[in-house]
């Protein structure tokens, strides 16, 4: 059972896209968004997932929809967005979550395997963006939100999605500067690392590797997919109407290590999980 720290009804009827929403921290997105009111609808390459998404999501049938997209290829997008649009007037939000990446060092890295995360990283969330603007949020207003990832200090063993994240923090602040005058906002949300469904898509190593990373943040746990879902919906909401081109790192400070100042062992930073108390 979701439940949300922001007001009922708080995203009645607006129509949101996110994209990468039939699973992990795009699919707890599309809950609370259902949750609040939203229309949501899910654009994702695999249509398994898509179904498996809107069967457990069934209780919101009446407000979810679903559309079958590769990012990378322009022509699917327009195509799927025609479909969004010709269904609701409007696309109020978008959030770019899709994604994806595999550890590997830099030195053995095909270049295939490089390009094809920069497509999707990068190349899809401007395809997206560029085209909801175009034909919607230029003419009704609107805010996008971009999932970054912590790549702050670069990021070793994954260099493609650094590069690519790199660039769309980038893209963020310009497309803030050139689409703020038509009403949009442009922010994005960085986490660090997430107990969510991608873990299970790394091979051992990187899940064993991966399991040690509570210890390195403030907090000394792992972030849960409703922490980062609550900051997304912040920077939609109305109480991030003067927040643009701006970045919020989730990830438990992270970046914040030194030497002289390491991250140490407690438990009094609880994680919310968008179930229980607060
Ligand atoms: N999720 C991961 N990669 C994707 C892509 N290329 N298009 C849509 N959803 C995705």
């Amino acid at each position: 059972m979701i439940q949300s720290i922001y007001k009922q009804d708080l995203f009645k009827d607006k129509v949101v896209l996110v994209t990468g929403g039939g699973s992990g921290i795009g699919l707890r997105i599309t809950k609370e968004l259902l949750f609040l009111g939203a229309h949501v609808v899910i654009a994702g390459r695999n249509e398994e997932k898509l179904n498996l998404a809107t069967e457990a999501l069934q209780d919101y049938r009446h407000q979810l929809s679903t559309v079958s997209c590769n990012i990378r290829e322009e022509q699917q997008v327009d195509h799927a967005v025609d479909k969004i649009l010709s269904q609701h007037n409007q696309i109020d939000f978008l959030v770019n979550n899709a994604g994806g990446q595999f550890p590997q060092p830099a030195d053995q890295m095909k270049i295939k395997g490089w390009r094809a995360v920069i497509d999707t990283n990068l190349n899809g969330t401007f395809i997206v963006s560029q085209k909801i603007y175009k034909q919607s949020m230029k003419r009704t207003g609107g805010a996008i939100v971009n999932i970054l990832a912590n790549m702050w200090n670069g990021f070793p063993d994954m260099c493609h999605t650094g590069a690519a994240r790199a660039g769309v923090e980038n893209l963020t602040k310009t497309l803030a500067t050139e689409w703020g005058p038509e009403g949009v906002r442009i922010n994005s949300v960085a986490p660090g690392v997430i107990r969510s469904s991608g873990f299970d898509t790394y091979d051992e190593d990187f899940t064993a590797y991966l399991k040690t990373t509570p210890k390195d943040n403030k907090a000394y746990r792992f972030g849960t997919e409703a922490e980062v879902a609550a900051a997304v919906l912040f920077l939609l909401s109305p109480a991030a109407n003067f927040i643009t081109g701006e970045t919020i790192k989730v990830d438990g400070g992270e970046p914040l290590y030194s030497p002289k100042f390491p991250h140490k062992e407690h438990g009094k930073m609880a994680p919310w999980d968008g179930t229980g108390k607060f």
